[in-house]
């Protein structure tokens, strides 16, 4: 199966969450895991990253097993490991400055320290699995130094890399202590993939001003003696595979028992990790004014927010949850009636089965972060929808399906009273351009599906850079 896509050599995937395949955390994963399951389903390969363990002893060996084509390759952390590399500095430093919340990043040598601990660790755990052909794809913010690290042990197989998140403006990055050093890991791979136009521009634009680099032939560009190749390759999902899903029993099932509960009102739903960045707060309060505008008697709609629980050992994660909470009650308190609650908020995780019974039935999907580098529920919102009577997705310029998704209503999500409009027009949006706007939109996420994301990279992966001497 690999020749066609690899010749002699095998894909070998790495990134710091793995799912291991099980067909229930299969339907749990979000969408890095699920993006990934799908191209070594097709390729097969190795899978290599952190077990998701934890130990107080210099961790053992790699632990080694089999799904079907996919051989996975996971390795513990210590547990200052973890916190340090993981917990702080990836979550408290890189995912908050790359979206643009300095506000809240944390700039601490140790941490980077660890960061660095942690991919030359990597690195020395995965160079013995590597054959000579093989090809290595590298996930996320957590290893960007991976390449630089597996060059110093004298790999030279090609290397890719793709950034899930945003990639900041220049600025933003140079407030970094180590943003030289992280810039010119990136360029040491042979292919840096970024999920949209925008990101590719603000790393070029680093590049140029920061590192001296060059635009030399079309996608490639040079730092120092470092040649590489520079792409958006947006993320997408797998449209036939959730249009069979919100066909099944159990997520019929959801949708009939949130239906039977809403008593023949209009539904709202939001679906986000609990992170800052998904611009939940601002969402709550746009809702609040919604309801505001309305008479008492209107107040036809609920609104279901599911905001699955995540990094929770972080402070700042913390401290959201009890803003979240904190809003809700208030909007709650302020509005219910004996009869009616306005907001259900549901800090739990659902399978994406279920998921898509509820977006179903929705009248509009909220996907409205502050920033978000592609949003895959964006997308699977859309691809739920029953084309004869669909739901209007209201979608945050900020996020990157903005770019793609042109048939959605878009908003600026600080904007809460114009978030708070395009609720309103999507609760009263007849039926015909509910359908015209879901149409097009469709038609992007067919495009730019999940195959599309994996076959792209990996065909840019077998590129060579041109010969040309510049
Ligand atoms: C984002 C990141 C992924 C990460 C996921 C879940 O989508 O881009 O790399 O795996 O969030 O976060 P977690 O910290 O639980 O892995």
């Amino acid at each position: 199966m690999s020749s066609e896509w690899l010749g002699d050599g095998q894909l070998v995937v790495v990134s710091n969450r793995v799912t291991v395949a099980s067909p229930k955390k299969a339907n749990q994963a979000g969408g890095l895991a699920v993006g990934l399951l799908a191209a070594l389903r097709e390729v097969g390969g190795i899978w290599f990253g952190w077990s998701g363990e934890t130990t107080l002893e210099p961790p053992g060996p790699v632990r080694r097993q089999r799904s079907g084509p996919i051989q996975y390759a996971l390795t513990d952390l210590t547990v200052d490991d973890f916190e340090d590399y993981y917990s702080n500095f990836a979550n408290r430093t890189l995912w908050p400055l790359f979206h643009y919340r300095i506000d809240l990043a944390t700039y601490n040598h140790r941490w980077y320290a660890a960061y660095r601990r942690v991919n030359r660790l990597f690195a020395e755990r995965l160079q013995p699995l590597l054959g000579p052909d093989d090809v290595v794809w590298i996930h996320d913010y957590h290893l960007i130094p991976l390449a630089s690290e597996l060059r110093r042990l004298g790999v030279e197989n090609r290397l890719a890399f793709f950034l899930h998140i945003p990639f900041p403006a220049p600025e933003m990055f140079a407030t970094l202590p180590w943003q030289r050093e992280l810039a010119l890991d990136l360029c040491n791979y042979d292919i840096v993939g970024f999920q949209t136009e925008t990101d590719v521009r603000q790393f070029l634009a680093y590049v140029d001003l920061e590192l001296g680099g060059q635009v030399t032939h079309a996608g490639w560009s040079r730092v120092e003696n470092r040649r590489f190749r520079v792409a958006a390759i947006p993320i997408g999902i797998d449209p036939d595979e959730f249009a069979r899903m919100v066909e099944t029993p159990e997520a019929q099932r959801q949708r009939q028992r949130l239906e039977d509960s809403l008593g023949g009102r209009k539904l709202i739903i939001g679906v986000d990790r609990l992170d800052y960045t998904k611009g939940i707060p601002e969402r709550l309060k746009a809702f609040e004014a919604l309801l505001e505008s309305m008479e008492p008697s209107d107040h036809g709609v609920s609104f279901v927010q599911i905001s699955a629980p995540s990094r929770s050992e972080v402070p700042e994660y913390q401290r959201l949850r009890v803003e979240v909470e904190t809003l809700s009650g208030h909007i709650n308190g302020r509005f219910s009636d004996a009869d009616w609650v306005p907001l259900r908020y549901l800090n739990r995780s659902f399978s994406r089965t279920a998921l898509s019974g509820m977006f179903q039935l929705s009248r509009v999907g909220l996907v409205t972060p502050l920033r978000d580098g592609m949003n895959l529920v964006a997308k699977e919102y859309v691809a739920a929808q029953d084309a004869e009577d669909p739901g209007v997705l209201v979608l945050s310029r900020f996020a990157g399906a903005a770019g793609e998704l042109d048939g959605a209503l878009i908003v600026n999500p600080y904007d809460i009273y114009q978030v708070a409009r395009a609720m309103d027009a999507g609760l009263t949006m007849p039926l015909d351009e509910r359908k015209d706007r879901h149409q097009r939109m469709i038609q992007q996420v067919r495009h730019h599906d999940i195959t599309g994301w994996w076959s792209k990279s990996l065909r840019l992966l077998r590129e060579r850079p041109p010969l040309a001497a510049e």
